[in-house]
């Protein structure tokens, strides 16, 4: 029986055209693909820049670099973010040297749940960091007020949720910095990398420095070239500008391949996320009888979701626990990963403390959410599949005794 995973990648004729195109064109450095794939991203989610770089850790841990030098932010600043995500958005707080302090999360959309989010304010915090999990957009609106009252900047991570929308303006437009994972099984992929929106041209300067060493250089122009052209600017000074230096910066950046593939892929976007809308409905449909034991991903009718994956929490009233239903799902070839639980993680314990429990919600979610997959790699039967186990596990009957 074959395996059904939680991820997908899926690379046709247009990805791959891309990629010939930049081996053949013997340029494998940051060039036209990379320029285009950053112009095109950018612009669907709203925003004037992009920066590419090496992954979605990458281009957090850059877009609090960059708010911190525009800010003049302290070294003891406060940001805040959610107690359910993925570790890489809190690792990037403690990698910048500053303090990330947790706010519980929504029990129905798994996001930074904004009535939470005041009592953490203290006069040390800085930033917001709200986290689009699994596809499902925060609650921008109220955040965004939140954040003006208290003179916060917010960086939205956007990782597991490209192209979703708020009554249609797109996640990510509504912060300084958008900062995205394009790392496999993302909804969009180049293999591995990250990238950084903004509108802002300084720090839009900024972070292009900081992925190439902290260098003097930021023009967009010097990428999109063919590389035979020198940038009238760079010469100008006494020190050639891309040779020099101005900040303590990173090698962060990719090259042409992973650029080839992300144009390829953002040109098939309609494709990839109308396979995804249709997925989930078909497995909510199916799943529906079973709502009295297990929460299903719903969403008000203003929120487009795109389903990065397909959260389950297991309800109090279930007949079975979350692990008795993960092993007999795996059992059933069909893959499963937690719930992103973070306050329980060893490393998080030996820094944090024992604090899961002042997070009810998050705790929950943690023992009791799993999710599987929903991607556009999927198709009826492999659907049929996850509905079939989890109606037996959970009801003893096979799905055909609920049709
Ligand atoms: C919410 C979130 N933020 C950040 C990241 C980190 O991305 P990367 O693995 O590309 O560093 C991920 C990765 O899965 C993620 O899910």
């Amino acid at each position: 029986m074959d395996k059904i995973g939680v991820g997908y990648a899926s690379v046709t004729d247009i990805e791959k055209k891309y990629v010939m195109d930049a081996l053949d064109s013997q340029r494998l450095s940051q060039g036209k693909y990379v320029a285009k794939f950053e112009k095109m991203f950018a612009n669907m989610h709203g925003h004037k820049y992009g920066v590419m770089c090496n992954s979605g850790t990458s281009a957090l841990h850059l877009a609090i670099l960059a708010l911190k030098e525009k800010y003049n932010w302290e070294d003891d600043a406060e940001i805040l973010v959610p107690a359910i995500t993925f570790i890489a958005t809190s690792n990037s707080v403690l990698h910048a040297g500053l303090k990330p302090v947790f706010v519980d999360v929504d029990i129905k959309s798994y996001n930074m749940d904004p009535d939470e989010i005041e009592k953490h304010i203290t006069e040390k915090t800085r930033c917001i960091i709200p986290v689009h999990c699994f596809g499902m957009p925060c609650e921008m609106d109220r955040i965004s007020e939140i954040a003006k009252k208290h003179n916060l900047r917010i960086i939205e991570d956007c990782a597991e949720a490209h192209f979703a929308k708020i009554n249609g303006k797109t996640v990510g437009s509504f912060s300084d910095i958008m900062a995205c994972s394009t790392y496999v099984a993302h909804t969009l992929t180049t293999g591995v990398g990250g990238v950084m929106c903004t509108s802002d041209t300084e720090l839009s300067g900024m972070l292009r420095s900081l992925v190439a060493h902290g260098r003097a250089c930021t023009c967009e122009r010097c990428i999109a070239s063919d590389g035979n052209q020198v940038c009238p600017k760079r010469l100008k000074t006494d020190m050639d500008r891309r040779f020099t230096f101005v900040r303590l910066g990173y090698s962060y950046r990719v090259g042409e391949l992973e650029g080839a593939l992300g144009l390829g892929q953002l040109e098939r976007v309609d494709e990839i996320m109308g396979a995804r809308h249709k997925n989930a409905d078909y497995l909510i449909k199916g799943l529906e009888p079973l709502e009295k034991y297990i929460q299903l991903p719903r969403h008000p009718e203003n929120i487009e979701h795109t389903y990065m994956m397909f959260p389950i929490l297991v309800k109090s009233e279930s007949p079975k626990s979350k692990n008795e239903i993960v092993k007999y799902l795996e059992s059933k070839n069909i893959e499963t990963r937690p719930m992103l639980p973070l306050l329980n993680q060893p490393i998080y314990k030996e820094i944090f403390g024992d604090i899961e429990k002042d997070y009810p919600n998050a705790e929950y979610i943690d023992n009791n959410g799993f999710y599987i997959g929903c991607h556009h790699g999927l198709g009826k039967d492999e659907l049929d599949r996850e509905i079939e186990a989890l109606t037996e596990i959970l009801t003893g009957g096979g799905y055909s005794y609920l049709k």
